[in-house]
């Protein structure tokens, strides 16, 4: 039997990027990953979303629009990945986005979810202004961050990420959905024009990753170029602590999304099997 040899993180980051990290809320790393391995995820990611893994069961749906079948998704989402695709399970990237994490975070800061956003050329939607907290349940306070990766260059014509300096110090912000559409899946903070001006792009080669905190606002514009835009997002973070006092996340109970009823209905699918 072939010996499987545990990858090792290639990747660390300095003092200085770690202190920019506390104070600004987020971070632009160039490489967490190589050149193959980012045309091996990509080849996977494209059949993902070709083959709409995950539709029937809720996890691939349009973040951006009412998410009717047959209608072309202007941000499409697929929660989890690696379900329909375990060999994602391994790779470099995930490797050094860990050891990077536990920098940032702490040693105890364990995996967290994770979820892919793509862009169709010349027609993907802008990701509005949130703070990725307010999606979350009302009663844990969370210490969390996102690992974000292209697998092409992200640019300002593509939707690379923005984020506002110091906005991961502030409370969660009322949020509404999307075009006040119930229907839609996705958050927009409520005028997020009292706060974004401070903002600051982070452009990145493919294979290169931001990290961000729970509450930092962040944005991705609609891509205007030729060529998709993908993005591979990990999560990772510290045990949540439940809170004395919910948080009233309003905007969450408003929502009545197509994505809902097909997870319900799948539930109640393979719970009949
Ligand atoms: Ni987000």
């Amino acid at each position: 039997m072939p010996t499987e040899i545990a990858l090792e993180p290639t990747v660390r980051i300095t003092q200085e990027q770690i202190d920019f990290f506390h104070a600004n809320g987020f971070l632009s790393v160039p490489a967490i990953s190589t050149p193959e391995e980012i045309e091996r995820l990509k080849a996977i990611y494209d059949r993902l979303f070709e083959s709409k893994a995950g539709r029937e069961e809720g996890n691939q749906f349009d973040l951006g629009g009412s998410d009717e079948d047959g209608k072309q998704a202007v941000l499409p989402q697929i929660l989890n990945p690696k379900k329909y695709a375990p060999e994602l399970e391994e790779g470099l990237f995930r490797v050094n986005a860990m050891a990077i994490s536990k920098q940032l975070l702490g040693e105890e800061a364990t995996a967290k979810g994770e979820h892919a956003i793509f862009k169709p050329a010349r027609f993907g939607a802008a990701t509005p202004w949130h703070q990725d907290n307010a999606y979350w349940g009302p009663d844990h306070d969370h210490c969390s961050l996102s690992v974000w990766m292209p697998l092409q260059p992200a640019t300002l014509e593509n939707g690379c990420m923005q984020f506002v300096p110091g906005s991961h110090t502030w409370e969660i912000l009322p949020h509404h959905c999307i075009n006040n559409d119930p229907r839609v899946h996705g958050l927009e903070l409520d005028h997020p024009e009292k706060y974004t001006a401070g903002a600051v792009a982070c452009p990145l080669p493919p294979g290169g990753a931001t990290f961000h905190l729970n509450k930092t606002l962040h944005y991705a514009g609609p891509n205007r170029s030729d060529i998709p835009r993908r993005a591979y997002i990990l999560g990772f973070g510290l045990a949540a602590k439940k809170r004395e006092t919910p948080h009233d996340f309003y905007w969450n109970r408003q929502k009545q999304t197509p994505r809902e009823e097909r997870a319900q209905a799948f539930q109640k699918k393979i719970s009949a099997c």
